[in-house]
């Protein structure tokens, strides 16, 4: 057929050619089947399916984009099985760690908070482990173990598996092999229609307990509260992840699709949808939505006495460009974050834009708020970025003290964290606050201990004699202005933009060492005398 109608265009040229095509046409429709539409495969835990929550999202998306989703629902472990070996495109899974290790070994580029819920105890009505009223999770494993009640695991290495195991290790038990605790290498699902059978205990995420509590009339929540906010332990929150596959390390993977997928979970009308859905018919949702993006910011308002001016993130790009090559930075609690390429708007030339005025010596000593939309703030001096603010505290901020100890050492209590004592004024020793900053741990507010390479004897000593007199301590006008790095209101990282659905802005402040004011959806710049 194709031959003939090769030598019909041939022989009769462009007049024939509408023709031609036309009945090409038609014999390419009625002899093939219509092309199948792609296939994206989502490698997922059970409870994204088993709650309900997949059927009731992936028709917007399959819609969207003219494709179908096939849904792999398995243990979180498998699916970083399955994504490893490259047999699915996306991954929307919850076990942090493993998932971090997932890109730490490059079979993902990033990954992304999509939702979270929590995990909750459940178990018979009669509860003869005594757990109802138990506030933490390990302390009722510890009753359950005790009591040699029966307990349903998992046992699939799923995310929920994951934790479950991690409780069992936080209450030093380990039940395998007990005659009460039974393993059953199943989902969610099928854990909680066992336990309900077998009058046992099990961990489930609240999500698929809600989903499926009418068809288990043997069982109670005991640990847990009604909601995730009466939930009492911190351990048992639950957050997941959404990986595209990396295209570099398993070439055959489709990442267009895959990262299209990844964007729509992000975007706010999704997490509008997840955090919307079993609202109705549960009195509460099964999933709350955690992606970034409302909290996505497209401009900063910079406020500078009587002058306030917005700034979009075209005009942060108008600017010009400033950049932080290979910035290394660690976090107080997590250790390091990675070392990245930066690349946006200086904090100088910001300010300079907003009111030309402000590198005057008229606003030396002045302080500068960075606040995110969030809340959060990170606090700057005006000698910081124009001049030269003393040593001590020079090294008091870069050194990370001023995320917990305050701007000025003044001490801070935040809520539901331990409150840091005031440093100021206090006739501190180098030997014993040193002692304590390289012990770290339960001694010094749950921190790693700061090594040699990262506090400097000599540093932490200077530091100590501005804590004495902090507000006393001048600048040193007769020291050269430092040499010093940018401080960034970064739009770019690694060469990429930032992510969060239209790019966020983000405060990367080159001197630090340590992630005390590295901030995200920065949002408003204030500077106060
Ligand atoms: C993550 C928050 C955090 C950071 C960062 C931090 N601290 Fe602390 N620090 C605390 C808390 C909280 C305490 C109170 C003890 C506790 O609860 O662990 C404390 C206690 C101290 C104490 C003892 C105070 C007293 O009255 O006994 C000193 C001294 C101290 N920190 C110095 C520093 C210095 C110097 C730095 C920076 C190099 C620093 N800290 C960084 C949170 C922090």
């Amino acid at each position: 057929m194709d031959v003939v109608l090769i030598s019909i265009m041939m022989s009769r040229r462009m007049r024939l050619l509408p023709v031609v095509v036309g009945l090409a046409f038609i014999l390419a429709f009625a002899s093939v089947p219509a092309a199948a539409p792609p296939v994206l495969r989502l490698a997922t835990t059970t409870s994204t399916d088993d709650s309900g929550l997949l059927k009731a999202l992936l028709p917007a998306f399959e819609q969207k984009c003219a494709c179908r989703v096939e849904v792999i629902a398995v243990g979180t472990g498998q699916a970083l099985e399955i994504g490893r070996r490259g047999d699915a495109d996306v991954l929307l899974v919850h076990a942090r760690q493993a998932e971090d290790q997932f890109v730490a070994e490059h079979h993902a580029r990033e990954r992304r908070d999509v939702m979270y819920n929590d995990f909750v105890v459940v178990g018979p009505a009669a509860d003869p482990a005594r757990i109802a009223g138990i506030a933490r999770a390990s302390d009722a494993l510890a009753a359950i173990a005790k009591a040699a009640a029966p307990f349903v695991s998992r046992g699939d290495r799923s995310g929920t598996d994951t934790k479950e195991k991690e409780l069992w290790a936080a209450a030093k038990l380990s039940p395998a092999g007990s005659g009460w605790y039974r393993s059953v290498g199943q989902g969610m699902g099928e854990t909680l229609v066992t336990a309900n059978e077998l009058l046992a205990y099990a961990l489930a995420d609240r999500g698929t307990w809600l989903s499926m509590r009418d068809k288990l009339p043997a069982l109670r929540l005991l640990l847990g509260g009604k909601t995730i906010a009466e939930n009492q332990d911190p351990a048992l929150r639950n957050p997941y992840g959404v990986m595209a596959v990396n295209p570099d390390v398993h070439p055959g993977v489709n990442f267009a699709l895959a990262t299209r997928m990844v964007e729509w979970l992000v975007s706010p009308e999704t997490q509008r949808a997840i955090g919307a859905f079993g609202l109705e018919r549960f009195g509460q949702p099964l999933f709350y939505p955690a992606s970034e993006d409302p909290r996505t910011t497209r401009d900063v308002t910079v406020n500078i006495g009587p002058v306030s001016r917005t700034l979009t993130l075209d005009a942060l790009r108008a600017l010009p460009r400033s950049r932080l090559a290979r910035h290394a930075i660690v976090g107080v609690k997590m250790g390091p974050l990675g070392v990245h390429d930066w690349a946006g708007a200086s904090l100088a030339d910001v300010l300079v834009k907003a009111d030309p005025g402000i590198t005057t010596r008229a606003h030396a000593g002045s302080r500068i708020v960075v606040t995110s939309s969030d809340g959060w703030t990170a606090t700057l001096f005006w000698d910081e970025i124009f001049s030269n603010p003393p040593p001590g505290l020079q090294i008091y901020n870069t050194k990370g003290c001023n995320e917990c100890h305050g701007v000025l050492a003044e001490g801070t209590a935040p809520a539901a964290k331990r409150p840091a004592p005031a440093l100021a004024g206090e006739p501190w020793t180098v030997d014993a606050v040193l002692a304590l900053l390289r012990a770290g741990g339960d001694r010094h507010a749950g921190m790693n201990g700061y090594t040699e390479s990262q506090l400097r004897r000599a540093d932490l000593q200077v530091m100590i004699e501005w804590l004495r007199r902090p507000a006393a301590a001048s600048r040193d006008a007769s020291r050269p202005a430092p040499d010093r790095p940018v401080v960034l209101l970064a739009y770019e990282r690694d060469g990429q933009p930032l992510p969060g659905r239209d790019g966020l802005i983000q405060l990367v402040v080159g001197q630090d060492e340590f992630a005390g004011r590295y901030s995200h959806w920065v949002k408003t710049i204030t500077v106060v005398r």
